[in-house]
């Protein structure tokens, strides 16, 4: 085999995918199973453990410790029918940043886990708009099954209604959310039943049932799954892989993460349905053969916050060709050789080596101080990628430097920290040279102060964060913002404008007035 049908070959075996969900939904719970039903771990509770463990550590300080959390998943890589699986971890709760999005910029498809019993809840929605302006393909998995929920059908609805993907179900439930006793497999009308594994700490038991079994066995809970999925069929709300790709339908699984209930459907569905890695479009339109020699592109930089192991990890996504450890690449913007002798994996907290990657992987290559988010390395051919989409930041504050002796080494931290995507760095339009920080989650302002203080050398005095509403705009509406009045203009280093309203209302009111002007969520696409 040569070396290019050798790369198609490992790509075409890739799933690289992101979950999202909003914070308890069971996200934690579904990668548990999932690395259950690959065999990775022998037994649930391996994820939920590492972090109890590093909570009990004596954490030398708690901002570490929530770093950890969001450190110790940036990639699961398992096994599942001889394919390869790649998780891409999209950290939520308190380690919400715009790192949750970018994560996404590296995945070729996502699952969506809504909890059965609360629908589409904000995290997921602003998540999804993500999905949707890279036209990502989304599986949803309707969760929590085993608990009295929300009639599925009035959830089809909600999906449909409040972020415009339609719903199209391949597995329906028999029973009731509460009294749920396995799915209506709607591709070929068998029921599919499960035992409940004690806390799905293993698989749960999968009995498949003929139509007449499960009439039997099931009596009038079946006859009504049959009569929902034949309501789905006159709706026309069946599986289509060509709208699934396009990002404009989504199949949806039900089950039970806890209860293990429909992981495996779930699991499968990501192998058959989800797309491997396509070549990648370059930054002027390109696309990038996956045989080409290596190309990647940087999605994340995590620096270790711990003074004994200061290091950088950035973490590329595999877009083109075979990477070998210790390979010297080219830094994409400057030029420059990379050596690539430290790469690593992550599982959980741990770095293992990675010796070989293929399109759709992900590698962590740790002394990269020198990189940045979206840089791009490569091997022989020379390529850039587009510039990741970044969200507009929903919390703004000021920021001075504690020492004024020390504003040399302030300017250069502001410089470097947003250079490594932990914070947006903005200058208000029309000379006030006091910086204003921005972001998407509160955590990014404390990673940022703890490491101007005790890396950068530049201890800073922040404001309180303020939670605004925040739009890309450009120079042709800027006059019209000032006369309207109440709205902050700031400007990134990059030259994109970005507007500052004091309420959500007060931004509707102006589209409304001025449809023409341009204010965009997203940032850079
Ligand atoms: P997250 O990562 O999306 O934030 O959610 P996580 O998996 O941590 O799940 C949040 C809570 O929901 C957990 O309960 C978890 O056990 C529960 N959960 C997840 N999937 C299911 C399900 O299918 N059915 C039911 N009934 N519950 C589910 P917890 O009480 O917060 O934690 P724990 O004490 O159970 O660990």
């Amino acid at each position: 085999m040569s070396e290019a049908e050798g790369v198609e070959q490992q790509a075409a075996r890739r799933r690289t995918f992101a979950i999202i969900s909003h914070p308890d939904a069971g996200k934690t719970t579904l990668t548990e199973k999932f690395l259950l039903y690959s065999g990775a771990v022998v037994e649930a509770g391996a994820v939920k453990a590492r972090a109890g463990r590093r909570a009990a550590r004596s954490d030398w300080m708690e901002l570490e410790r929530q770093r950890g959390i969001s450190v110790s998943s940036t990639a699961l890589q398992f096994g599942y029918r001889d394919h390869v699986v790649n998780l891409l971890d999209t950290p939520g709760h308190r380690d919400f940043s715009e790192d949750t999005y970018r994560v996404l910029a590296a995945a070729d498809s996502a699952v969506m886990v809504l909890d059965a019993a609360k629908g589409v809840e904000p995290q997921t929605r602003k998540l999804f708009e993500v999905c949707r302006s890279r036209n990502l393909p989304v599986i949803t998995f309707l969760n929590k099954l085993d608990r009295p929920g929300r009639d599925p059908l009035e959830l089809l609805d909600e999906i449909n209604e409040q972020i415009g993907l339609e719903p199209t179900p391949v597995t329906w439930p028999v029973g009731i959310p509460g009294d749920f006793r396995g799915v209506l497999d709607r591709r070929d009308g068998t029921m599919v039943r499960y035992d409940r594994a004690a806390r799905g700490a293993s698989e749960a038991s999968e009995e498949r049932l003929t139509p007449e079994q499960a009439a039997l066995a099931f009596g009038p809970a079946w006859d009504a799954a049959v009569e929902g999925s034949a309501l789905l069929d006159e709706v026309g709300a069946s599986f289509d892989p060509k709208r699934f790709l396009a990002g404009d339908a989504s199949p949806l699984f039900v089950g039970s993460a806890l209860t293990n209930f429909g992981v495996r459907h779930l699991l499968d569905a990501v192998v058959d349905l989800a797309p491997e890695p396509a070549p990648a479009v370059d930054a002027d339109g390109h696309p990038r053969a996956l045989e080409t020699p290596f190309s990647g592109f940087v999605f994340k930089i995590q620096a270790n916050m711990n003074p004994a192991h200061r290091d950088h990890v950035a973490f590329v996504r595999v877009c083109s060709g075979h990477f070998e450890r210790g390979m010297v690449l080219t830094h994409g913007p400057t030029g420059r050789p990379f050596a690539t002798k430290y790469a690593a994996s992550m599982f959980g907290s741990e770095r293992n080596t990675v010796d070989d990657a293929w399109p759709g992987d992900v590698i962590g290559l740790v002394n990269a101080g020198d990189l940045s988010v979206g840089d791009s390395l490569y091997q022989s051919s020379p390529v850039a990628f587009p510039p990741i989409p970044t969200f507009a930041p929903e919390l703004v504050a000021t920021v001075h430097p504690r020492d004024l002796s020390r504003s040399k080494q302030f300017r250069r931290g502001l410089e470097q920290l947003e250079r490594e995507g932990v914070i947006q760095v903005l200058h208000r339009l029309g000379g006030d040279p006091n910086p204003v920080l921005a972001a998407v989650g509160q955590m990014q302002f404390e990673v940022f102060a703890h490491r101007m203080d005790h890396e950068l050398g530049a201890p800073v005095e922040l404001g309180p964060a303020q939670e605004r509403t925040v739009r890309r705009t450009d120079a042709a509406t800027v006059p019209g913002l000032r006369d309207a009045g109440g709205v902050e203009l700031l400007e990134r280093r990059d030259g994109t404008i970005l507007a500052v309203f004091p309420s959500p209302y007060w931004l509707e009111r102006l589209i409304a007035d001025h449809p023409d002007w341009t204010l965009e969520a997203i940032v850079n696409s």
